[in-house]
């Protein structure tokens, strides 16, 4: 009977579960969260153990998803799934519209109303969040979080890491760096180097 087994149990890790469930492809879905004993509930679906104990409550026929919003802690635990050679998922809302011609890395998580266009390659750990678009021959690298309502144009790449905030809206072909922060609603219209928080209309590096 195969089980979800989410890492990561706050609001995130719940969204993924809502939309697991509505899948309906997983007979039950727990979670780990180093909040355990303490926390053994998160909505409606059991924490059965820490993230970082030495053994985990687990069984072969599990699948494994990353809820953490940290994107580089979201990358290592997916590393290390990897090592243990633990089987991941993607998770993709079925009201979201997503051409067969995207590739989708694992442990990725596309939510309701996010719509991504042919020829767009998504890494590992990447976030396409509710009602974001990313349209076509993008590429977003792992750990990417496209936050709700953002709006990528054609053909732009993302570094590693990088969180386009919520409403942001990016102009086709650019280059994004990697650990960039794009500001709630601001409007990027030229390349972004590495490691800057980006805000405004039209966007500046914060300093
Ligand atoms: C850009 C951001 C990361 C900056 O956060 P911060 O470093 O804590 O910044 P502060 O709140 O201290 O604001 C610093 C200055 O930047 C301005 N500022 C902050 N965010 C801004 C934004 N999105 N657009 C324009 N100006 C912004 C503030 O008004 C303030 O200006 P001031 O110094 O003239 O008063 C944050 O404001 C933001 O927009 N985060 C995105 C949130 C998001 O997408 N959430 C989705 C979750 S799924």
């Amino acid at each position: 009977v195969t089980r979800l087994v989410i890492l990561g149990a706050g609001g995130h890790g719940r969204v993924i579960a809502d939309v697991a469930e509505r899948l309906g492809a997983f007979a039950r879905i727990v979670f780990l969260d180093d909040r355990f004993p303490v926390l053994t509930q998160t909505g409606p679906w059991p924490v059965i153990g820490r993230i970082d104990s030495e053994e985990w409550p687990t069984s072969s026929e599990d699948k494994y998803i990353v809820a953490v919003g940290d994107a580089t802690l979201r990358l290592i635990l997916l590393e290390g799934l990897k090592r243990d050679g633990l089987p991941l998922v993607s998770v993709v809302h079925p009201f979201s519209s997503v051409s067969s011609h995207v590739k989708i890395g694992g442990g990725s998580v596309v939510l309701a109303g996010a719509c991504i266009n042919f020829g767009a390659v998504l890494g590992e750990g990447v976030i396409v969040n509710t009602g974001a678009t990313v349209d076509h021959d993008c590429v977003l690298s792992d750990g990417v979080h496209i936050c709700p309502g953002a709006h990528i144009a054609g053909e732009v790449v993302i570094g590693p890491r990088t969180w386009i905030g919520i409403g942001s809206a990016i102009k086709q072909c650019l280059n994004i760096g990697k650990d960039v922060t794009t500001g709630a609603g601001a409007v990027v219209i030229a390349d972004v180097p590495d490691a800057v928080t980006v805000i405004g209309i039209p966007a500046r590096i914060k300093v």
